[in-house]
């Protein structure tokens, strides 16, 4: 079975792993990721955003499966390309993904098919009217449409409190991209729930909480995250009703993309919120989170290969993961994420890494003369698994001290401290 992956971050590196272990591996990578070209049996370098730069790359190669993995290479239609030249594709086509590129076409096609979950919102393209919306909605959440790496949303509090911060916002995002969308801030505790999806049917993965914040506590700028924990079938904050209302919110997004004839084949990835109204859809993505592929994709058991096959052909066939913990952590350049040092070598001790029972992800870094470099991005997720969360997080964090050079950490993800606070911020607000 010749299997194609297209991507090159620790998300890659790990679906790499997995896939490895059951076919012959082939990647299209943008930047050398190390490892990844170690588990591959050849790997193309090229833009891989670009669908010429990848249908010259691929034509003639006869790959039985395909899977393209980062969100600009689906919006740029790299799976098509693949189905294009009469290869099976586990990834979304650029119509299917759009629900991930386009949050207004996400909010109207969960307001046509009246899914749950959908918060307050407006698509507006007139600053006047995001004036209107800012002042009638008073707390928002402000969101450019496209693709920003998780870096665009700005919410009441954390970024802006007086009504002109707000729109002037707005006002730069309609500027840049023609529109903007505003929606009522949400309050609660963010989870992610993800599900492979063969177009009619969804099967889930056990759920995650990711840390968008750079900096312990929770504060700093966003992030595309820098860690994130699971706990086995559920997360501690949640109840088992929590995880039915996001899992039939998934299902009736799947139903509700194959009725409009575009049916989602890929990973549809959920990010809620739990409310004291119930469970909210903050966003969906069309892809593996990042960090949160790690999570759960240690903890797949059976051959990620079948299941990719079973989703291309349209015959799901739900996998199993282990109920063990697990806690990622990415360790990043320092002064990540506004001035980071680029281009400084880093030393990985495998054998401690080994010892330590960590593993570790080749996120954003590259090779020279033998040397592992930093980019200024994300450098290396450290997993963590173990029967506790309090064995995972310490595994992770063994394996962070077996990484040298200028990268730190949030030391603080997975512990129980900051567990505890989850659990009793929910609390309170469900009693609120
Ligand atoms: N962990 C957030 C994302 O992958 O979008």
């Amino acid at each position: 079975m010749k299997v194609v992956l297209v991507g090159n971050g620790a998300r890659e590196h790990i679906i790499a792993e997995k896939l490895a272990q059951g076919c012959e591996l082939y990647a299209l990578m943008s930047k050398k990721n190390p490892a990844i070209a170690q588990l591959s049996r050849e790997f193309w370098l090229c833009d891989i955003e670009n669908p010429g730069e990848v249908a010259s790359a691929i034509r003639g190669k006869d790959f039985d499966l395909a899977f393209s993995s980062p969100d600009a290479t689906l919006e740029a239609g790299i799976s098509d390309v693949f189905e294009e030249q009469g290869v099976l594709v586990a990834s979304p086509s650029r119509e299917a993904s759009r629900i991930e590129w386009d949050k207004g076409f996400m909010r109207s096609l969960m307001a046509r098919h009246r899914i749950k979950g959908l918060p307050r919102h407006e698509v507006v393209e007139r600053v006047e009217d995001a004036l209107m919306v800012v002042r009638e909605y008073g707390s928002v959440a402000i969101k450019p449409l496209g693709l920003t790496g998780g870096k665009g949303v700005k919410v009441s509090g954390d970024h802006f409190d007086t009504v002109d911060e707000k729109a002037g916002y707005a006002q730069a995002l309609i500027k840049k991209d023609g529109k903007v969308l505003i929606e009522e801030k949400l309050v609660g505790e963010e989870f992610t729930f993800q599900a492979f999806s063969d177009g009619s049917r969804i099967a889930m993965m056990p759920p995650v909480q990711d840390h968008k914040r750079a900096y312990e506590g929770d504060s700093g700028p966003n992030t595309g995250g820098m860690g994130s924990y699971s706990t086995g079938r559920n997360l501690p904050f949640l109840n088992d009703s929590d995880l039915e209302d996001a899992k039939s919110i998934l299902r009736g997004t799947i139903h509700a993309m194959k009725k409009e004839g575009t049916p989602f084949k890929g990973i549809l990835y959920g990010q809620f919120m739990a409310t004291p109204d119930g469970i909210k859809v903050v966003e969906f993505n069309a892809r593996f989170g990042d960090p949160e592929a790690m999570n759960v994709l240690s903890l797949l058991q059976g051959s990620l290969v079948d299941t990719f096959i079973s989703m291309a052909e349209g015959q799901i066939n739900p996998p199993a993961f282990s109920d063990e913990s697990t806690v990622v952590k990415y360790l990043v350049p320092e002064g990540y994420p506004e001035s980071p040092k680029k281009d400084a070598e880093v030393g990985v001790d495998s054998l401690g890494l080994e010892n330590a029972g960590a593993r570790l992800y080749y996120a954003s870094v590259y090779e020279q003369n033998g040397k592992i470099m930093t980019t200024g991005s994300r450098a290396f997720g450290v997993l963590g698994k173990a029967a506790t969360i309090e064995e995972a997080e310490a595994v992770a964090e063994k394996g962070c001290a077996f990484v040298s050079g200028p990268v730190w950490h949030r030391r603080d993800i997975g512990t129980g401290e900051l567990i505890d606070k989850r659990i009793s911020n929910m609390k309170s607000l469900r009693e609120s």
